[in-house]
């Protein structure tokens, strides 16, 4: 083709082709079932917002929405956003809708694409597929051990083996804006051998210099001070209760004092869900959430703590078929695969072939072929067990040949009683 001509996915982004669907599905599987175990009800909010639910919400100074966030001017003259994360928009969705009339917390949960335009690496698209989960109205630490635990579910759930939770606290804006003081001095005498990004951050927020990955960064940040250790009363009682839920509830959780997070709205617990291979986090975190007590009022509503974590449903995937962690039964090939011969078995077929989508038994087909031959091709290469022949003769007398694919067996069965009979067959 002409090199010109060929398009492709733009950088970043991809494709989730049929083959992968049965990973996505299982992962949507596992986030709808547990979340509706826990009663969260689900929500969906746009893909465009305004981007001040981003730039206020998320944060000014956030990489996110410094240098990730596709934003754009509508015809109109509105400056708007394809969402970067889930949050801002659940919470703008909370005031705008007075949820806060309704029993708290409001448990809320929605999966679908979010948006940033990130420097490519493994792990990293610039649209990725989140799920998220969120408390709102309920400052009690055990709505923060709950968020944790269902994160941890999901992707046991999904057979994640080695995980690691990782916690921290990063206090109020009271106990917080003193600590950012002492960081501040920390870091100023040695302000000349940090990163650029970092001696940036110094200026807007020093806590975010703990988590960068640059080596030389994480070289001075092993001396700093610890947030943990200028914590307020409210703040550290806070915390101590987290973990004591996160031990009762005997949950594999590490103290990560150096865990920032990078957005800007939270507020005392933070964590990080990884999966620990020998050679360490293979793709970053799976997991990411925390508290964001303050988020509900800098968008206008009123003063309304919250809890919540998003999952990366593409690092997941990754893992999962690197694990080759098996998809559903359910979700697996047909067993059964039905092949015709001549026009009136073909028409009868595909009456046939409705009421067993009907009963919900999968049945594999391929019409568009008349040669018996190339339908048992076919039906080989998919390894079904059986085969219903539909020929003439039988089209004529109401008869369908099974075909039993491991044996070689045939038998002959009724044409109202083959659904009724496979199913049975399908079940043992
Ligand atoms: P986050 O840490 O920015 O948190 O993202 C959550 C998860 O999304 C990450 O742990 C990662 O698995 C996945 N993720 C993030 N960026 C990318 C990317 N470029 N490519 C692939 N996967 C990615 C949030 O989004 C918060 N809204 C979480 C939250 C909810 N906090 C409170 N409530």
């Amino acid at each position: 083709m002409d090199k010109k001509l060929r398009l492709q996915t733009l950088t970043g982004m991809r494709d989730i082709l049929p083959q992968e669907q049965v990973y996505f599905k299982k992962v949507q599987k596992s986030v709808e079932s547990i979340t509706n175990y826990y009663d969260f009800k689900r929500i969906d909010t746009p893909i465009l917002e305004s981007a001040e639910v981003f730039s206020k919400g998320t944060g000014a100074t956030t990489d996110i929405v410094q240098k990730e966030m596709y934003s754009f001017r509508t015809k109109g003259g509105d400056l708007v956003a394809l969402r970067p994360e889930f949050t801002p928009g659940i919470a703008r969705s909370y005031i705008e809708n007075g949820m806060y009339n309704m029993p708290q917390p409001v448990k809320l949960w929605t999966l679908g694409p979010c948006f940033r335009y990130e420097r490519p690496q493994a792990g990293r698209y610039r649209q990725l597929l989140q799920f998220d989960i969120e408390a709102i109205g309920d400052r009690s630490a055990s709505i923060d051990g709950q968020i944790i635990q269902m994160s941890y579910d999901i992707l046991k759930d999904l057979s994640f083996k080695n995980l690691n939770i990782e916690v921290n606290s990063i206090g109020d804006q009271e106990c917080r804006s003193h600590f950012k003081k002492i960081l501040t001095n920390y870091f100023k005498s040695r302000k000349s051998s940090l990163c650029s990004d970092c001696q940036r951050r110094l200026k807007e927020n020093p806590l975010r210099i703990l988590d960068c990955k640059e080596e030389k960064c994480q070289r001075i940040r092993s001396g700093a001070p610890q947030i943990i250790d200028h914590l307020c009363e409210a703040c550290h009682a806070h915390f101590k209760q987290v973990l004591e839920f996160l031990d009762e509830l005997e949950l594999p959780y590490v103290l990560n004092p150096y865990l920032v997070r990078g957005l800007d709205y939270y507020t005392k617990t933070v964590f990080e869900i990884v999966e620990k291979s020998e050679t360490g986090a293979i793709q970053g975190a799976l997991v990411g959430g925390g508290r964001y007590d303050g988020l509900l009022k800098v968008l206008g509503g009123r003063d309304t703590p919250a809890c919540g974590a998003a999952g990366g449903i593409d690092r997941i995937m990754n893992l999962m078929k690197l694990r080759e962690v098996k998809p559903d039964k359910k979700d697996e090939k047909p067993m059964i695969f039905l092949a015709q011969l001549g026009q009136l078995a073909k028409r009868k077929s595909l009456k046939l072939f409705e009421e067993f989508r009907a009963s919900k038994i999968p049945v594999a087909e391929s019409f568009s072929k008349d040669s018996l031959r190339s339908q048992l091709n076919s039906a080989n290469k998919m390894g079904v067990k059986w085969v219903l022949i539909f020929g003439q003769k039988e089209a004529l007398e109401n008869f369908i040949t099974l075909r039993n694919m491991e044996t070689g067996v045939q038998e002959e069965i009724k044409l109202d009683k083959v659904v009724e009979e496979m199913k049975a067959k399908v079940k043992s």
